[in-house]
């Protein structure tokens, strides 16, 4: 019931930052975050707390992210003022944190790294970074192919989710965080571990 109460206030808070549209977005990341963790065995209740927050400040202005940044001391590098988009990220784990005092490490991090993810990215930061990209509202060109590969094996949505992303960044020639490079040869060091030892292709059936 107390969590129930508190899934309520958080998705009124959400509600009040921003439009009808990333309102509906962020509460079908909630939903497939939640049943990622079910599949995957994260905590779902945690999964569901950070998929409805994970976009808390998304559309606040560049300058109220600084004020944050500036106001809670916040360390950060240059690959961090990318773009509000990766700004977003940090500051809305940090409006978790200090503003809704959510103590939970693992919440405040898959906020934190949903957007870049990072080398060693727990189940939970796993599970709301692929929600982020398969959330039911999402029609971009390949979003279906991330999506089977996230129902087949998390760590291959996750993959497939990175490679989309890089694969944008370098059209567009915008810099890539090295959060997203470490998260990427991460998953795939790993996994090429793991598969060479069975001697089965590194990425299962599907074709990335
Ligand atoms: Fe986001
Ligand atoms: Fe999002």
């Amino acid at each position: 019931m107390r969590k129930y109460k508190f899934m309520i206030m958080y998705e009124n808070i959400v509600k009040s930052r921003m439009s009808w549209r990333r309102f509906d977005h962020c509460v079908n990341v909630c939903r497939v975050a939640g049943e990622l963790a079910k599949k995957y065995g994260a905590n779902k209740d945690k999964a569901m707390i950070a998929g409805m927050l994970h976009d808390i400040t998304k559309e606040s202005s560049l300058e109220y992210h600084m004020n944050i940044i500036r106001k809670f001391k916040i360390p950060i590098t240059k690959h961090d003022t990318i773009s509000k988009g990766i700004l977003h990220s940090i500051t809305g784990s940090t409006y978790a944190e200090k503003v809704l005092r959510i103590r939970d490490r693992d919440i405040i991090n898959a906020i934190k790294y949903h957007t870049t993810g990072r080398e060693g990215m727990s189940l939970l930061e796993k599970v709301v970074f692929v929600a982020d990209f398969i959330s039911e509202e999402r029609d971009y060109q390949g979003v279906d192919r991330i999506r089977k590969c996230a129902w087949e094996d998390l760590d291959l949505g996750a993959l497939a989710g990175l490679l989309f992303s890089i694969n944008n960044l370098i059209k567009i020639k915008i810099p890539i965080h090295p959060n997203t490079v470490l998260a990427y040869n991460d998953i795939v060091i790993h996994r090429r571990r793991q598969f060479n030892s069975e001697q089965n292709p590194p990425f299962g059936k599907q074709n990335l």
